[in-house]
């Protein structure tokens, strides 16, 4: 039977993050800014809604991809801000940011959508 040492999953890990990492420095330069400029908001991003809403391959309406969020802002407010705490189809429960509060959902969707929200 050969031995992994402990050390192996951490070293697996540290990768993944080097990988995830370097994908998130290739965000699209077109795109209006790679996160919220509160840097509170911007910390709660970075951690959850960015995971999905910056990667194609997620199925999720992109950040800065207005023409992805408009018929989504069509449905109102109050259905995207239900949508997010109960979750929708690939769209988990919370958007995973569990210490969110409303107005911080707010203004998430706010900025993927580029459409201020209240
Ligand atoms: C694990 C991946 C994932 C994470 C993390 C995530 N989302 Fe999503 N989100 C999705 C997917 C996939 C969809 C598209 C769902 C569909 O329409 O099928 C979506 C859709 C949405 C929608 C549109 C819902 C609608 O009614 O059309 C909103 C709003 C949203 N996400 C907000 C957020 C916010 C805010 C966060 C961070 C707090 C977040 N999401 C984090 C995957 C994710």
């Amino acid at each position: 039977m050969p031995f992994f040492p402990p050390l192996l999953p951490a070293a697996a890990l540290t990768t993944l993050a080097l990988l995830l990492g370097g994908c998130r420095d290739d965000s699209d330069p077109a795109a209006p800014q790679a996160a919220p400029a509160d840097p509170a908001l911007a910390a709660l991003y970075a951690n959850t809604c960015q995971t999905c809403h910056a990667n194609p391959a997620s199925g999720a309406p992109l950040a800065g991809d207005a023409a992805a969020w408009a018929p989504r802002l069509a449905q109102g407010v109050d259905r995207l801000l239900e949508h997010s705490i109960n979750g929708y189809q690939g769209m988990p429960p919370m958007g995973l940011c569990m210490q969110c509060s409303e107005a911080q959902f707010l203004a998430l969707i706010g900025y993927m959508s580029g459409q201020p929200l209240h």
